[in-house]
């Protein structure tokens, strides 16, 4: 039978431009609803005026270079902060969160790592943190954007910074070369059993 999950639950995915986020952030919301369960979900960067700015700043083809990537840092730390707010009233209403994106993306995208701690320390960790792990190679083919950001060189030290920081934080990590229903299944088996949803017979 169920059991009483009623604590609050943010969980977020993360991964590499082109990991197919937005994909299963939509797939997990639907499968949520379906199950019964209040949910909200977000994206980093948001839609406040400093998420337009950053959205902005991204196409700039100095956005990856050290000083740029600072800056970068601060106003996702920033952009972040407006954001804790909505989660703490849906909190407050008892949904559950889930996010593409957090302050784990500003840990492996920006640096050093230290001062992004330090800047984002008032920010709210997630309680779940998916990785989805996607070869850097198909990652870069399926973007399409002008981000400087979906640039193989950069992305591949991304991958190593996401892939060093799920062995300290202990993140799920998930192979994300699946194909769209088997990495939805893989991320229905990690949430299930933390939220007492019964999925494939596994709870
Ligand atoms: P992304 O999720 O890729 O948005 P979209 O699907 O609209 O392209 O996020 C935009 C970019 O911002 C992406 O390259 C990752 C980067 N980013 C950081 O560098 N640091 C952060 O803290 C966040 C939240 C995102």
């Amino acid at each position: 039978m169920l059991e009483n999950h009623n604590q609050f639950m943010y969980i977020c995915l993360e991964g590499i431009d082109g990991a197919g986020k937005s994909t299963q952030i939509k797939l997990l919301y639907d499968w949520l609803i379906e199950s019964g369960h209040e949910v909200e979900l977000v994206v980093e960067p948001t839609s406040s005026p400093v998420g337009v700015l950053i959205r902005k700043m991204l196409q700039n083809s100095r956005a990856t270079e050290p000083d740029f990537q600072k800056t970068l840092g601060l106003l996702f730390a920033a952009d972040r902060m407006i954001l804790m707010d909505k989660i703490r009233d849906e909190e407050s209403k008892g949904k559950i969160v889930i996010s593409d994106r957090s302050f784990y993306s500003s840990m492996a995208y920006q640096s050093p790592s230290e001062w992004i701690a330090e800047i984002n320390k008032f920010v709210r960790k997630p309680d779940l943190v998916i990785l989805l792990d996607l070869d850097v190679e198909t990652a870069v083919s399926r973007c399409q954007g002008t981000d400087e950001f979906e640039k193989k060189a950069f992305l591949s030290k991304v991958q190593k910074n996401y892939l060093e920081l799920s062995d300290k934080e202990d993140f799920f990590v998930i192979n994300a070369n699946n194909g769209v229903n088997m990495v939805h299944r893989d991320i229905k088996r990690v949430v299930a059993p933390k939220l007492g949803i019964c999925v494939d017979g596994i709870v």
